[in-house]
């Protein structure tokens, strides 16, 4: 039901071999971040993520140059994974000599290798999207989510950017067994102009985006991009006594 075909180009973007294959066909082309650079979700990060000895996991982190770009702000431990092989040892090639980044291949599904509340951050930019358009997408979903909640600490961000509205993100981040306090930013796509003779103002993306008690925006919502991003910054209560923003679906798998 909620499988997010909506802008999946490829079926294959849950598979490994698809990311290998893909990797190997533009090392040449160097480093690419996916919808945005750290330089515009900057704001998000340093709000959202004081502390630059925040321990940060960097979930399929490709060959974007998001978590340099992070340590040449100032953070001290990131540990990046992917399920790309070709990738991270590109990666780990790259940044031998860059102590503050590590990099590992590993699935995104089974993160058993880490301990429980072992991260105060987990930053996704694109892998929740992949897996949304392979097969067995809700299932693959709920595994990421369930391994991300377990390895936040209490108060813990995930942060989510993503080509993906609530209306087929909420579904999978609300559910009562990870405790989100969830915060939805919208940002244009980079280079986005307003259509020529339009007189409303820009909302700013530093602003919060209304979101209705189901955690879906407003009928009344407009995007002056169409394609913008969603930026959602999932905080993990500590306890499950607190309000919870947005009711149960029960339908998800
Ligand atoms: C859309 S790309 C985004 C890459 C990077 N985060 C960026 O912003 O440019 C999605 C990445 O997720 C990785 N990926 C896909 N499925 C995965 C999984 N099950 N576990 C870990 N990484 C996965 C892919 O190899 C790819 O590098």
């Amino acid at each position: 039901m909620y499988r997010d075909v909506s802008s999946c180009n490829s079926y294959n973007y849950g598979d490994a071999t698809y990311w290998d294959a893909r990797y190997v066909q533009e090392a040449e082309m160097g480093n690419f971040d996916w919808y945005q650079r750290y330089s515009a979700l900057r704001p998000f990060v340093r709000k959202y993520l004081p502390s630059f000895s925040s321990r940060i996991l960097m979930v399929g982190c490709g060959n974007a140059l998001m978590s340099e770009d992070m340590v040449k702000d100032g953070y001290e431990d990131i540990v990046n994974i992917d399920i790309s092989s070709v990738a991270i040892e590109m990666m780990r090639r790259k940044y031998q000599y860059i102590p503050q980044l590590k990099y590992m291949q590993m699935d995104v599904r089974d993160m058993s290798f880490f301990p429980d509340k072992s991260f105060d951050s987990v930053i996704d930019k694109g892998t929740l999207d992949s897996l949304m358009c392979g097969t067995d997408a809700p299932i693959s979903a709920a595994q990421m989510l369930g391994e991300v909640s377990r390895l936040l600490k209490p108060g813990g961000i995930y942060m989510l950017i993503t080509y993906g509205d609530p209306n087929v993100r909420m579904p999978h981040l609300n559910r009562p067994a990870y405790n989100w306090q969830i915060i939805l930013y919208i940002i244009p796509r980079p280079g986005f102009q307003k259509a020529n003779g339009s007189s409303s103002p820009m909302r700013s993306p530093l602003e919060p985006a209304p979101l209705t008690d189901k955690g879906l925006l407003p009928a009344s919502f407009v995007m002056e991009d169409p394609d913008s991003h969603f930026i959602y910054v999932c905080r993990k209560m500590d306890n499950l006594s607190s309000v919870l923003p947005y009711p149960l679906n029960s339908d998800l798998l």
